[in-house]
């Protein structure tokens, strides 16, 4: 952890909310990525190129952006239940929250009807964004809300100067003031997500074990691609985490392939499709308030301990 103390000016006070749990997914047993070796080794497919990323520059927060243009295959989930994981240990973490439907918030235990200022203003007048964070239900951990108000800014920045720099300016002066910033994005490849991209020194990238998962990865790499010669040529991928897993046969194929294709940046373990992650939002609380000792619990604990690794927060 860095060492400058954080005041925790204009963040308001907690709101956890209750609200009606209405998943219905069903949890599965163990299949954990050791086991997994000796499945299918890709054979087809032309190499993807996925750059390693940098270590953080000394003196403030790891920027990392959870991105997947694909739809529901844990990004939400992850950003929630690493950035609590993380502040649980005691380091001070901002979730940046850039996705509309604003899930973030729900699961931080924020009622979005009460926050005045988001990420949209963090974009649009980046001298808010002190004022923008907010308190959530895990103590260090921070949060710029995503909501409804972020639909249309894609179109709205598009008359603006230096469009793909404004999350970078806007989150400058608050780095130096955490360990970790998460940003959480829509699943798009669009003008915030390139925001999100620019700013950030990492990328994660969760990955559902289900077919089509390294077509979907290409698309991104050509992202990351194009952004880093245009316009962050240090980022790279901090890792990618294997989402919603279970013991099926594709499952076990598709990791056996991205173990295969990515063997340093697969981060062990695979994130076990588990009902208690589902259910936790519906409480307002990351799963280590909601249950611990779930799969899903232990899995995104074992998760953060090799991310803490891998970020150098533990030296
Ligand atoms: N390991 C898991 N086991 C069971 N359910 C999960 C798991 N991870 C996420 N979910 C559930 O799957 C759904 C999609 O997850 P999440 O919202 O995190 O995905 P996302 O990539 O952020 O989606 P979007 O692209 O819409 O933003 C949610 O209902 C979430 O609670
Ligand atoms: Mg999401």
């Amino acid at each position: 952890m860095s060492g400058s103390g954080y005041e925790g000016g204009g963040a308001d006070s907690p709101i956890v909310i209750d609200v009606e749990f209405t998943e219905t997914e069903e949890a599965e047993g163990m299949a954990p990525l050791d086991s997994i070796d000796e499945f299918s080794k890709a054979e087809s497919g032309t190499p993807m190129d996925l750059p390693h990323s940098l270590p953080t520059p000394d003196g403030r927060a790891r920027v990392v952006t959870v991105t997947n243009q694909k739809g529901g295959v844990g990004k939400t989930t992850t950003v929630i239940n690493i950035g609590a994981q993380l502040a649980l240990r005691g380091y001070r973490v901002l979730v940046v929250d850039s996705d509309s439907q604003g899930n973030c918030a729900t699961g931080l235990g924020v009622d979005k009807s009460k926050v005045r200022t988001t990420t949209r203003d963090l974009i649009l007048s980046p001298e808010t964004a002190v004022d923008s964070r907010h308190a959530t239900a895990v103590e260090g951990l921070h949060i710029i809300v995503g909501d409804r108000s972020l639909i249309g800014l894609e179109q709205e920045m598009l008359r603006q100067l230096g469009r793909e720099r404004r999350m970078k300016d806007a989150l400058k002066p608050l780095l130096p003031h955490y360990d970790v910033v998460l940003i959480d994005t829509p699943p798009s490849l669009g003008l915030v997500t390139i925001n999100a991209l620019v700013a950030s020194d990492g990328i994660l990238i969760p990955v559902q074990t289900e077919y089509f998962a390294l077509e979907g990865l290409a698309l991104l790499a050509g992202t990351i691609r194009e952004v880093r010669g245009l316009l962050n040529g240090d980022i790279g991928v901090d890792g990618i985490l294997l989402t919603m897993h279970s013991k099926t046969l594709l499952n076990q194929q598709v990791a056996g392939e991205l173990l295969e294709a990515f063997p340093e940046l697969v981060v062990n373990p695979a994130i076990r499709r588990n009902v208690r992650l589902a259910e936790a939002p519906s409480h307002g609380v990351p799963i280590h308030l909601h249950d611990p000792s779930s799969p899903g619990g232990k899995d995104y604990q074992e998760i953060t301990t090799a991310l803490e690794r891998r970020w150098g927060l533990d030296r």
